[in-house]
């Protein structure tokens, strides 16, 4: 598989990737056309902050698996149009939460010394000592906004200085925010309250903007630090604050445009200090993103848990061992019921009984809807199946029940259209080995297969026999067959499973007899 990769990352991650045998290729600082270009046979693309993974990326790359991204944000990614595409979008949350953290307390203290100031000043040649006066963090209030990974790590440190904190983040809970000694306050109190307000939120249309002006005045004679994304805090407001007087000083390392431009206002002003997005730039912190994007994608290939995944259904990597059986089976369950039922399909269900009702069936369920759609020549996989049923009104509901009359675990998969369903079950036998038992109310036992051909007929004597006939007669193998019926000389249904396509000559010739009420062909493609 090939894997572009288009910020730098650490040698360790590209290392990993190619100790799995894959083909690495870096591409630097490519964008437009050449971004393109470099994408369209990649199976996996890796980046940072520096690339905007746009739509145009998406359609540039029909091969795209996943994109890994060795950080934390993800504002430089389409998610959606990935998730359309369906590609998954992982990223690597924790490896650079430390490294941010210790950036922010560094990025606070260099804005209330001055030490930037006064290390250019004396390099200068200039001792000047009497200019300035710094602040001390302790007995301070800490603002923080966004209390999430790195805001805590950040609340922990400065709390450790002797700071009060108080935090600002709708999401989290207030036990959470007490079990780290802060307040969870409301955006006014935090602004009225702190003295050093750091912010810590993802870029998001809610949070674009989220510390202007208005913001900046409440915070009068404080210190601000966006440690977090450019655009959270608006540059412009913040360097006439700063400039002004209003603030007594700001730390910013990331920026709404990036690299900036010379005329960012921010550059012009005294007691602003600049970094240019280095939060994350430590040696360990690099490592760790760079192997576990590697880890992420290695994982995504061979068709594992890919554990950050921010778009496709999650999945305990330890649960993987016991559910993954069930993703094939649950795929050809609904590959088949999805080629027997003869109406658009409205709604999917997918139930589970037994052992696997007790598991987190997220992804098995996302695979049902992938068997289903798949057929109907959808681009579709276990990523974008959910998706593409709510985009097309498909209703999907899944249900458990720990009960279960013969098997230790069953899935089952019904597709409906406005006036029919079809239901297919299926378990495993020793060995994880798949098996459909009922289609409908027929009790059957195939082991699923490249092509399958259902045949409801007549329960007489002979039919079997000609139904063997005429594929044999075009060809066709039979690797295995399970006859069941309703009650003797009525309606049966006969599953078999073959070597060979059944070509469409095959199907009339079984269909002009008249015992056949209609033989189904059934393509599994490659499900097992
Ligand atoms: P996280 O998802 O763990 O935490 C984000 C927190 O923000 C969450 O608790 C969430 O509830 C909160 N939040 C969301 N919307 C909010 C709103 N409107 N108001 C207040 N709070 C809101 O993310 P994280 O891993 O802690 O990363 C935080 C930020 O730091 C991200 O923007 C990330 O990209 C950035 N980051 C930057 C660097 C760097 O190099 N400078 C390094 C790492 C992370
Ligand atoms: C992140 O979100 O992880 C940071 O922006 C770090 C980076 O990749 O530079």
């Amino acid at each position: 598989m090939k894997v572009l990769v288009t910020d730098p990352i650490a040698d360790a991650g590209l290392e990993r990737l190619e100790a799995a045998g894959h083909e690495v290729e870096t591409a630097y600082e490519v964008e437009g056309d050449a971004l393109l270009a470099a994408v369209s046979d990649a199976n996996a693309l890796v980046v940072r902050s520096g690339t905007e993974v746009t739509e145009a990326v998406f359609d540039a790359a029909p091969d795209l698996v996943i994109v890994g991204r060795a950080g934390i944000g993800v504002d430089n990614i389409d998610i959606d149009a990935a998730t359309d595409h369906g590609v998954i979008v992982a990223n690597a949350p924790q490896g650079n939460v430390r490294a941010a953290a210790e950036h922010t307390v560094a990025m606070a203290f260099a804005t209330a010394r001055s030490i930037p100031q006064a290390h250019a000043r004396l390099r200068d040649g200039e001792w000047a000592k009497g200019d300035y006066l710094g602040t001390e963090v302790n007995a301070k209030t800490l603002g923080v906004v966004g209390l999430g990974r790195v805001g805590q790590e950040v609340a922990k440190k400065l709390d450790s200085l002797g700071m009060e904190l108080v935090a600002y983040d709708p999401y989290i809970s207030e036990d959470r925010a007490a079990q780290l000694g802060a307040e969870l306050v409301d955006l006014d109190d935090c602004l009225d309250r702190a003295d050093f307000l750091t912010v810590h939120t993802p870029l998001t249309p809610e949070t674009e903007g989220l510390i202007s002006e208005e913001e900046l005045a409440q915070l009068e004679g404080g210190y601000v630090v966006n440690c977090a994304r450019g655009g959270v805090v608006d540059e412009d407001a913040l360097a006439e604050a700063v400039e002004d007087g209003v603030l007594a000083g700001a730390a910013v390392d990331v920026f709404a445009d990036e690299p900036i431009s010379p005329d960012n206002p921010l550059l012009d002003v005294e007691d602003v200090v600049v970094t240019p997005h280095l939060g994350a730039s430590t040696e360990a912190a690099q490592e760790n993103v760079a192997t576990s994007t590697a880890d992420q994608i290695v994982a995504a290939f061979a068709e594992e848990p890919v554990v950050n995944a921010l778009n496709a259904p999650s999945i305990d990597e330890s649960a993987f061992p016991r559910i993954e059986p069930y993703i094939g089976l649950a795929e050809t369950a609904g590959k088949i019921a999805t080629q027997l039922l003869d109406e658009r399909i409205e709604s999917i269900e997918v139930t589970y009984e037994g052992d696997i009702a007790e598991e987190d069936v997220e992804l098995v369920t996302a695979s049902a809807q992938k068997g289903v759609f798949q057929p109907l020549e959808w681009q579709v996989n276990a990523v974008n199946a959910p998706q593409i049923a709510e985009d097309r009104g498909v209703e999907v509901t899944e249900s458990k029940t720990r009960q279960t009359d013969d098997f230790q675990s069953l899935v089952r998969v019904t597709v409906a259209g406005d006036d029919e369903s079809v239901s297919v079950e299926g378990t495993l036998f020793t060995g994880d080995e798949p098996r459909i038992v009922r289609v409908d109310d027929y009790r059957v036992d195939a082991i699923p297969h490249g092509h399958m051909l259902v045949a409801r007929n007549e329960d007489a004597p002979g039919v079997i026999g000609f139904i063997g006939t005429v594929l044999g007669d075009h060809d066709v193998n039979i690797a295995g067959m399970f006859n069941a019926r309703e009650a003797h000389g009525r309606e049966a249904l006969t599953v078999y499973t073959l070597d060979e396509q059944v070509p469409d000559e095959a199907k009339e010739a079984l269909e002009s007899d008249e015992r056949i009420i209609e033989a189904r062909y059934i393509e599994l493609n490659g499900a097992e």
